[in-house]
């Protein structure tokens, strides 16, 4: 073998050593963010991706686009199982089109608290969730944002009870659930997009919404909105989710990077939230909005609520068993 050859084979051999030797390929992963900055849902994404650099030691990282940059949430949703976006965080109504057994996270006066939340998703109805996600949606949910109560905003007048509410023109996420909420507390409301509803808010088409606190801040919602009820109807969770065809592509060690991750960043939400809603809350009424309570500690709302719309989606959310296993790992009252 000439000198030449040898030298040669010499280079190859070191280039495979090395490649071998190095750590999967560095990537930025883009990460849709539906709400503006401030909020529960950048607070998590940028939790995630430092927890992912720490993890993977610099070698994966994630950028944020806030707004609904790469599109509204549910699109993201698709885009994702397509495999055209890596990762996205949205509310989780805006996942339950697609995977309709996340609907029991959406039900009215399910969960009560922040801590009924984090036993939920964290424990194994959470894993049964997150399984059930993969199959129905091809998207991975790999952490949970915790936001607070949807609380009812409003341009109109102060709403304490259910005739209060009615003739006020309020915009939905497209989620039945939700929909036939107000229903049952005689409201026809608007499904509307949520990168729709900021402008239709602003120019009159719609009166009021629900989010949380947190997000009517990130959103600025206070420049188009002056009233807001106290109620806590949905407590709003907001998942992080992956592509279930980038994750399948990672190594085993990728993707235990990236759970580990994501179980960090759930953690930091839990804390945000903790520490952040009381403030945002005051500084939404130093901003000029009015919070009233609802009438009566919320009964009516709670018992007409209930009474429609736990018995119209119990089988689209996994039967009574599945709504039961919730209320039992709750402490709660079963439904008969
Ligand atoms: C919605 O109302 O569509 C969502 O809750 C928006 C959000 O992600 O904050």
């Amino acid at each position: 073998m000439s000198f030449i050859s040898k030298a040669l084979r010499g280079v190859a051999l070191a280039a495979i050593v090395a490649a071998t030797a190095l750590p999967a390929a560095a990537r930025e992963f883009r990460i849709a963010v539906g709400d503006g900055a401030g909020g529960t849902q950048e607070a998590l994404g940028l939790a995630f991706i430092k927890a992912l650099e720490e993890k993977t030691g610099g070698a994966h990282t994630g950028k944020l686009f806030l707004n609904g940059q790469l599109g509204d949430e549910q699109d993201t949703v698709n885009n994702a199982a397509m495999g055209t976006l890596d990762f996205s965080i949205l509310a989780i109504n805006n996942v339950t089109p697609f995977s309709p057994e996340v609907g029991t996270l959406t039900l009215p006066y399910v969960l009560l608290s922040l801590e009924d939340a984090e036993k939920i998703t964290q424990g194994p109805i959470g894993q049964q969730l997150v399984d059930k996600t993969v199959e129905n949606a091809g998207v991975r949910i790999i952490g949970w944002a915790y936001s607070g109560f949807r609380v009812l905003s409003n341009s109109k007048r102060p709403v304490a009870t259910v005739a209060d509410l009615r003739g006020l023109i309020v915009r939905v996420p497209r989620n039945e659930i939700m929909i036939d909420s107000y229903k049952a507390w005689g409201v026809n409301p608007t499904p509307l997009a949520w990168t729709e509803t900021f402008a239709a808010l602003q120019q009159g088409v719609v009166d009021g919404q629900d989010n949380p606190y947190m997000t009517i801040y990130a959103m600025k919602f206070d420049e188009v909105q002056k009233y807001i009820t106290n109620w806590r109807y949905i407590f709003s969770i907001e998942p992080l989710i992956v592509s279930e065809q980038l994750f399948a592509s990672l190594s085993p060690e990728e993707q235990q990077q990236i759970l580990d991750a994501g179980l960090q960043a759930t953690k930091d939400s839990a804390e945000f939230l903790r520490t952040e809603e009381a403030k945002i809350k005051e500084e939404l009424v130093s901003r000029g909005m009015e919070i009233t309570e609802p009438a009566d500690g919320e009964q009516e709302f709670i018992d007409l609520a209930t009474a429609a719309v736990w018995p119209k989606y119990m089988d689209q959310i996994g039967g009574k068993d599945a709504l039961n296993a919730i209320l039992a790992e709750l402490g709660r009252p079963l439904v008969e």
